[in-house]
C-alpha cells in the first residue's frame, strides 16, 4: 500500500538533508527539515521524502496543511514494565524524605519488586500493553522497557516474558528489551554477619546463572546495571557486563544518579552504547565518553521528582558528547508516562536547545537501541511519524501535558489518532 503525507514542515532529523546544496530542501536546518514536504510510504517503509510538488502524482495523498511532521518519538529508557503504586513513598519525597533513605528502608525498587511478585504474567503484560498504548497516544513509536524489578531469575523472566507479549502488538509501539540485571539487592541478601557473602552469592548468580540463561533465551537485547553509591560496584556491574558482551548482548547502564564511582568510564570500557542518568560526571569521562560514542541519556524528569541539580549538561556538550532524552518511566523516580515532558524539561531545566532535544527523543535515541532504521525519516528506514497538531516543531518541547498529535504511525500501521 502507497500513501503520501504532506505538511507545512516535515523534520527529517536526517543530517544528509540538513545543509546539502545539491538539495535546497532541508537546508541549513540541523533537523533536515523541508517545508512544504511530503513524504511517501509503502507498507512497513519509507519510500521517498522531498518537497510535495516533486511527489509522485498517481499515488493517495493527504494533506496536513500547516502542521509538523517528524520521526516517531523513541523512549530509550522506561521502567514500564511496572506494577502496583508508590504514591505514599511519593508523598514522603514532597515533605523532603530522600529517596535513598526510603530504598534502605525497603522501600523503593523492593516496593515495587512485591508488587511483580504479586501480579500475574498476564495482567503485568496487559497493564504494560495499556501503558504503551498511552505513550503511543504522546508520539512515542519505540519504547525501550528494562526489567529490574524481579530480582530473582524467575521473576526477571517473567518481567521479560510479559514485555515480550506487549512487544507482539503491531499497533503498539516497537518495543526494545533490556534486561535489568543489578537494580537493587533482594532483602533476604541486605542484613546480618553474613550480609557480605550474601550479596557476592547474588551477584555471582546474576553473572554466572541470570545473564546467561536470558540472554539464551532472547528474552532482552541490553544489559543494564545500576551502577552508583548506594546500588552496585564498578566491580560487581564489569562481571554483568562482561557476561553479557559474551552472550552477544549490548550494554546501557545507570550512571552517576547520585554519586560518580566510576561508572561511565566502565561504560567506555565495555563498549556500552549509552549511560543515563549522569547527573555526576567529571570533565575526563565526558570526553572518553564522547571519544567511544557512548551516548547521553538524560532523564530530566527523574531530577525533577528528587529535585536534583541537573547534571553538567554544557561541559558535557563541550566534551562532543551526544544527547539522549528520555521518560525513565518509573514508579519510584519518574511516575509519568510521558517522554514529550521530559523533552520540555530538558528544555527548561536542562538547558538543552529544542532543535537538540529533537534530535535526542528521535535519531539518537534510535541510535543508542541500535535501531538505525528508526528515528530518522529517510528511504529505507520504517515508516515511523508524528503528525503533530502543532505548527512548529519547536512547540513540540512546550509542557502541555496533554497530547498534541494528530495521527501516529509505526511500520505504516495507524497507532493513534
Ligand atoms: O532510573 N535509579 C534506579 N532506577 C530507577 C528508579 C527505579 C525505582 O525507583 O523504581 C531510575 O531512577
Ligand atoms: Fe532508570
Amino acid at each position: 500500500v502507497k500513501k503520501i503525507y504532506t505538511a507545512a514542515r516535515v523534520v527529517t532529523c536526517d543530517a544528509a538533508r540538513a545543509g546539502s546544496s545539491a538539495d535546497s530542501a532541508g537546508a541549513g536546518s540541523p533537523l533536515g527539515v523541508i517545508e512544504d514536504g511530503a513524504v511517501l510510504i509503502e507498507d512497513a517503509r519509507v519510500a521517498w521524502v522531498g518537497r510535495a510538488s516533486d511527489a509522485p502524482r498517481d499515488v493517495d495523498a493527504e494533506d496536513f496543511g500547516a502542521r509538523v511532521i517528524t520521526p516517531g518519538l523513541v523512549d530509550a529508557h522506561t521502567h514500564a514494565a511496572w506494577a502496583g503504586s508508590r504514591d505514599g513513598e511519593y508523598a514522603m519525597k514532597m515533605r523532603g524524605a530522600d529517596y535513598r533513605e526510603i530504598a534502605a528502608a525497603g522501600g523503593g525498587i523492593l516496593s515495587t519488586h512485591r508488587a511483580i511478585a504479586a501480579i500475574s504474567e498476564e495482567d503485568l503484560a496487559r497493564d504494560l500493553a495499556a501503558r504503551l498504548t498511552r505513550m503511543a497516544s504522546l508520539g512515542v513509536t519505540t519504547c525501550e522497557v528494562k526489567s529490574g524489578y524481579g530480582l530473582t531469575r524467575a521473576l526477571e523472566e517473567k518481567q521479560l516474558r510479559a514485555i515480550a507479549t506487549a512487544a507482539k502488538n503491531k499497533r503498539a509501539p516497537h518495543v526494545v528489551p533490556t534486561f535489568l540485571a543489578l537494580h537493587a539487592l533482594p532483602a533476604e541478601a541486605r542484613d546480618g554477619a553474613d550480609a557480605k557473602e550474601k550479596r557476592d552469592a547474588y551477584v555471582d548468580r546474576v553473572v554466572t546463572e541470570h545473564v546467561p540463561k536470558i540472554a539464551d533465551a532472547k528474552l532482552a537485547r541490553f544489559l543494564d546495571a545500576y551502577v552508583d553509591a548506594n546500588a552496585f560496584t564498578v566491580d560487581e556491574a564489569r562481571r554483568a557486563c562482561d557476561a553479557a558482551t559474551a552472550r552477544g548482548l549490548s550494554i546501557r547502564l545507570h550512571v552517576g544518579q547520585f554519586a560518580d564511582i566510576g561508572g561511565a568510564r566502565l561504560a567506555a570500557d565495555v563498549g556500552a552504547r549509552s549511560v543515563d542518568h549522569v547527573e555526576h560526571i567529571g570533565n575526563a569521562d565526558a570526553r572518553l565518553l564522547a571519544e567511544k560514542g557512548v551516548f547521553c541519556t538524560l532523564l530530566p524528569i527523574a531530577s525533577f521528582t528528587l529535585k536534583q541539580e541537573p547534571p553538567p549538561v554544557a561541559m558535557l556538550r563541550a566534551a562532543g558528547v551526544r544527547f539522549v532524552v528520555a521518560s525513565d518511566a518509573n514508579p519510584g523516580t519518574a511516575p509519568s508516562e510521558s517522554l514529550p515532558l521530559a523533552m520540555a524539561f530538558a528544555v527548561r531545566f536542562y538547558g538543552l536547545s529544542p532543535d537538540e532535544t529533537i534530535l535526542a527523543a528521535t535519531k539518537h535515541a534510535a541510535q543508542s537501541l541500535d535501531e538505525p532504521e528508526r528515528g530518522v525519516i529517510s528511504p529505507g528506514n520504517y515508516a515511523d511519524l508524528v503528525i503533530w497538531d502543532l505548527p512548529h516543531e519547536h512547540a513540540i518541547v512546550q509542557p502541555w501535558g496533554t497530547s498534541k498529535i494528530a495521527r501516529v504511525i509505526r511500520d505504516g500501521l495507524l497507532l493513534a489518532d
